[in-house]
């Protein structure tokens, strides 16, 4: 087909074929557009692991890029545990693992409540995760749950955190450091890997964590009180970036704390950290962020989403860097904190995040937060049990008197009053 039309184009001139003119005007455009959506694309994971009985604990593998990650492992074969802000019960969550299930004909995907907002979900989870003989097996711990929470939608989570800092970073350190022995303890010739998503948003951080003490920014939103969450106040600004560089801070603090943990058979270490940003990509929580989370924001989302479209990787796209990281076999070596961008190994912007005074700093910080957090959470559950408790013996009360009040009236209780 093409042939005759160039031929007729030599013999004729271009002016005989129709809107060929047109057409070589449009074709470069397209060349620089099919160029830049290559570009923005992004670097592809060639890296082939065997994931087959591979244990994997992934967070937000519901949605985004965490979604992706989870259904490419899945389809290679590894046992997935997804660790859900749902109960298992959901029937999203019902609906969405059958589905895994049936596509990367994969029966191994289970999902445990995770609330990475509740640092005393968190602890429920890894403390029955730990508490077992023989000790379970884990492969890799793929940390991609996350929040960017626009500036109208601020609020603080019911241990009075500010949300963003909980869930990107508190709720990994929560859940990494109670599930710490269990990573110790796996055998030395298994390769297990701690993958922590982070995002270029670190470089710019400050490093202030007065702006992240309990009780600052806005009340919490819990179930019973669902109205319009309150505007944070101005102090809350650049948590985005904190946490995420707090996270890489850990990160190399956790590397650090493994490394130094002296093995039983004398064996070196096996568990090795990554820290990878996978890059700007069209995810939900990317959505949010942009629309500010109001209406007017997701028009005109829609109404420049070529754009988007364009510059943003697809959430597929944004899985390539984690999953290099979770299957290339050379990190299977060496002493582990590497930063991954772009299916590579790449130089950290920031070099503080392995200063180790910081990390300490920053892991005693946590360690209080998360104590005082937890005690008051401790207290307050106390309570509303209690309440709870002396709510069912006044209604067991107003029934049994009730019960009594109509007895009394009875036809029969008059007959025995009557005897
Ligand atoms: N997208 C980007 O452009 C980009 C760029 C750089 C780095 N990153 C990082 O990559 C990771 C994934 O990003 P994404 O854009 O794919 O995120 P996303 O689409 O917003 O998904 C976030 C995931 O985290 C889960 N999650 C949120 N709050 C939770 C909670 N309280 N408890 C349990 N799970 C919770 C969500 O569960 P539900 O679905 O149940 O809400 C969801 O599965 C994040 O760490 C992000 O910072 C993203």
């Amino acid at each position: 087909m093409p042939i005759p039309i160039i031929a007729q184009g030599i013999q004729d001139g271009i002016g005989s074929i129709p809107y060929a003119w047109s057409a070589i005007k449009i074709a470069p455009w397209l060349l620089v557009i099919a160029a830049l959506k290559y570009y923005f694309g992004g670097a592809r994971n060639t890296s082939e692991r065997l994931m087959h009985s591979k244990v994997v604990m992934v967070t937000g593998g519901t949605s985004g890029i965490g979604a992706n990650v989870v259904r490419e492992l899945a389809a290679r074969g590894a046992q997935v545990i997804l660790l859900t802000k749902q109960p298992p019960s959901d029937l999203f969550l019902v609906e969405y693992i059958d589905d895994l299930r049936r596509t990367t004909k994969n029966q191994l995907i289970y999902a445990e409540q995770v609330d990475l907002s509740s640092l005393y979900s968190i602890r429920t989870f890894a403390t029955k995760w730990i508490d077992n003989t023989p000790p379970r097996r884990l492969d890799a711990v793929v940390l991609c749950g996350g929040a960017a929470v626009p500036t109208s939608a601020r609020k603080n989570t019911e241990d009075g955190l500010d949300e963003e800092w909980q869930v990107n970073y508190l709720a990994n350190f929560h859940l990494l450091s109670i599930l710490s022995p269990a990573l110790r303890v796996q055998p030395a010739h298994r390769d297990v890997r701690v993958i922590f998503a982070t995002c270029a948003s670190y470089i710019g951080a400050t490093f202030d964590l007065d702006t992240v003490q309990r009780g600052k920014g806005a009340p919490a939103t819990s179930a019973k009180n669902t109205s319009k969450p309150k505007t944070a106040t101005p102090s809350t600004k650049g948590i985005y970036a904190l946490s995420k560089f707090s996270l890489m801070t850990f990160a190399h603090s956790f590397q650090r704390h493994l490394n130094a943990y002296a093995r039983p058979d004398g064996l070196p270490p096996c568990t090795r950290v990554l820290v990878v940003d996978p890059g700007l990509s069209r995810t939900p929580g990317t959505r949010r962020w942009l629309t500010g989370g109001s209406l007017w924001g997701l028009l005109l989302y829609l109404l420049t989403w070529p754009l988007w479209c364009l510059v943003l990787k697809s959430p597929q796209q944004g899985a390539q860097s984690i999953l290099y990281a979770v299957m290339e076999e050379s990190y299977a070596r060496g002493e582990g904190g590497w930063l991954i961008k772009e299916c590579r190994e790449v130089d950290c912007a920031r070099r503080d995040v392995r200063d180790e005074e910081l990390g300490k700093r920053l892991w005693e910080f946590s360690e209080k937060q998360i104590e005082a957090a937890e005690k008051e959470g401790a207290v307050r559950r106390a309570l509303e049990k209690k309440e709870k408790e002396a709510a069912e013996k006044r209604q067991v009360r107003k029934e049994t008197a009730s019960g009594k009040e109509k007895s009394a009236g009875s036809r029969r209780s008059r007959k025995g009053n009557k005897n």
